[in-house]
């Protein structure tokens, strides 16, 4: 994980590599650092076992022309200031660095034979020793930095500055994300746009395995191979206050009260097109028709979309649907039909594990994927043969929230386009189906206004060790939602469960101690989950009931009961996503934990 930053100007940079670092901290946020290189021979680092904020406080007062800066998310070595980056090579380079270095021990070994000390845990050191061991070949830093590259195995975006080389900053990326960005008299890299958006929209993607010599008037892309690289830059859509807190306490308060523009911009063109098939790419009708099954793979909520999905497309289409964690997918042994429609999602569109999931589907059979993802030109969509882009806009709290929304809507969207492709539905149940989207912010908006019920629930769950979720039918991956989203912001231990299995184990858990958070839809067979209520109820359990209307029978006797005020139908596992978010949110506010920066998590998970 982890973000990089680097600038390179005629003035200080930085302000500049301090406020684009505090937009990368979704990427983890255990430790920082910044190096700075300054108009005679000025070469400092300043590191800190903390968050940028005290970074910030640490380097009052410093300033240089050229820098480079990271935020850690720590992997080899506790988070402290000796493992913080950037990391020193010899005397004369520093290097920061997000991923991982597979062979970093025999390497380190070898340095170490070769009379170099290290003073961190990290794997990344043995990259900033080999540049500097191959300057003292060269003499030049991007030569040394081209010579190092191929003899590192994993996963790196690096920035590179060298002590003796003031007009230039050397960054190369294989399997994690870098984007250059153009100012006039000034040029910038970082992990993500987010991180350069006040400074420029204006950018060029590195490609797997390039490198780039960074200058204050000019970037120069090369390939690994040293072969100059003509890129023309692209100019990026998003609005420089798009990261903005705003009159927000947190990002995920936030980002959960966006969620009916999030939908209604991530519905726009599937409503323009009817749902057409071509609203995934102008191949998608001929991939829609001829698949034998739809395999999809994602990790954490997305995983959770990816269960609900599944009842939608099996419904309504009779198309096989296999859901699968992408940690899991990638070592298991099996062979793809041909044909098979792969659905990787993914907010960021860099996770190390979907990705790794999605190369090795392609080894596994003929398949076709479709990206669904929230980040353009991520890895994940540079990579797939049809992307759905969610406009969920950029999201910082960790906790997926508005992201999760929109991937659940554009799985919506693709069920009912795979049936319209195969015609598995009659004309008025296609219509009735779409007819419920453009409902779908109004629906999310009246959810949403059940805040303050949810934030006196909140006051009590505050004061809870467990909990338990549960739901049927497209409400079950919601349960399992709404007690992730428990657990990671409110540490609360919480788990979801399908209601029918109650009886097989987690009803031994369950007494006056346990509250139960319950999900119930009129399509998500409400009877059966009514029983299941019942057994609650009979071992004293503090039943908190979120219903559409029309389940007023579950009703009977429960601790606490919300109802939405008008029903949402098939889309009733968004609707009721939205009160387990804000349940979360105050039972974490309540709590006083770092609700957009759990403990020990990161939002970008860029390492296996
Ligand atoms: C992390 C985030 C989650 C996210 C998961 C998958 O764990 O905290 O919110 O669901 O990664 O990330 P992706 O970007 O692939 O959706």
């Amino acid at each position: 994980m982890c973000g990089i930053v680097g600038a390179i100007s005629d003035r200080n940079v930085l302000p500049m590599l301090l406020a684009g670092l505090a937009r990368l901290e979704y990427r983890g946020y255990d430790s920082s650092g910044v190096a700075l290189g300054g108009a005679g021979g000025d070469f400092r680092r300043i590191r800190v076992a903390g968050r940028v904020a005290e970074l910030t406080e640490r380097a009052d007062g410093a300033s240089g022309t050229r820098g480079i800066a990271h935020t850690r998310w720590a992997t080899h070595g506790v988070p402290s200031e000796a493992n913080a980056h950037p990391h020193l090579g010899g005397d004369s380079v520093m290097v920061v660095h997000n991923g991982i270095i597979e062979n970093h021990q025999p390497l380190r070994e070898s340095l170490i034979a070769r009379g170099y000390t290290f003073t961190s845990e990290t794997d990344t050191e043995v990259i900033a020793h080999l540049v500097h061991a191959e300057l003292q070949k060269t003499g030049d830093l991007l030569a040394a930095v081209r010579a190092t590259l191929p003899q590192l195995h994993g996963a790196y975006a690096i920035g590179v500055i060298g002590r003796d080389d003031p007009n230039r900053l050397i960054c190369a990326r294989l399997g994690s994300p870098l984007v250059l960005g153009l100012g006039f008299g000034e040029q910038y890299f970082a992990s993500d746009i987010a991180a350069l958006l006040p400074l420029t929209q204006r950018v060029i993607y590195l490609e797997e395995g390039e490198l780039a010599d960074v200058r204050r008037d000019s970037v120069q892309v090369f390939s690994a191979d040293g072969t100059k690289v003509e890129r023309t830059a692209r100019t990026i859509d998003v609005q420089p206050d798009a990261a903005e807190l705003g009159q927000y306490r947190h990002y995920m308060q936030k980002e959960i009260f966006e969620q009916p523009t999030a939908l209604t911009n991530t519905l726009q063109r599937a409503l323009e097109l009817n749902c057409a098939p071509e609203v995934f790419g102008p191949t998608a009708g001929a991939v829609f028709q001829s698949t034998p099954a739809i395999r999809i793979i994602a990790c954490g909520s997305s995983y959770h979309a990816g269960l609900t999905a599944r009842y939608w497309i099996e419904e309504w289409t009779g198309v096989p649907v296999s859901v699968e964690i992408a940690s899991e997918y990638r070592y298991r042994q099996n062979i793809e039909a041909d044909g098979t429609l792969v659905i990787a999602i993914s907010q960021s569109g860099e996770t190390a594990d979907l990705l790794a999931a999605v190369r090795s589907a392609r080894e596994r059979g003929a398949i076709k994927v479709l990206a669904l993802c929230n980040v353009p030109h991520s890895t994940l969509t540079r990579e797939s043969d049809l992307v759905f882009l969610t406009q969920a806009g950029i999201e910082i709290g960790v906790a997926s929230t508005k992201a999760f929304i929109t991937q659940l809507a554009a799985l919506y969207v693709f069920g009912v386009s795979l049936a319209r492709a195969r015609v598995s539905l009659p004309d008025e149940k296609l219509e009735e189906l779409i007819g419920w989207l453009p409902k779908l912010p109004l629906l999310a908006q009246e959810a949403l206004a059940l805040e303050p019920e949810l934030e006196a629930w909140a006051h009590e769950l505050s004061h809870d060790h467990n909990a338990l979720f549960l739901g049927r039918h497209t409400l079950f991956p919601i349960a399992l939602e709404g007690a992730l989203k428990l657990k990671e912001i409110a540490y609360i231990h919480a788990e979801g469960y399908a209601g029918g299995e109650l009886k097989h184990g987690p009803l031994a858990l369950v007494d006056e101690e346990m509250p139960v958070i319950v999900c119930a839809g009129k399509e998500a067979v409400p009877d059966k989950l009514a029983s299941n209520l019942r057994e609650v109820q009979a071992r004293g359990g503090r039943v908190y009931l979120i219903a559409e209307p029309g389940c007023e029978a579950l009703a009977d006797g429960v601790h606490r009961v919300l109802t939405l005020p008008q029903s949402s139908g098939p889309l009733a596992a968004l609707t009721l996503t939205l009160p387990l978010q804000l349940l979360a949110y105050h039972t974490a506010c309540r709590k006083g934990t770092d609700v957009d920066k759990p403990r020990n998590l990161a939002k970008s998970v860029t390492v296996e």
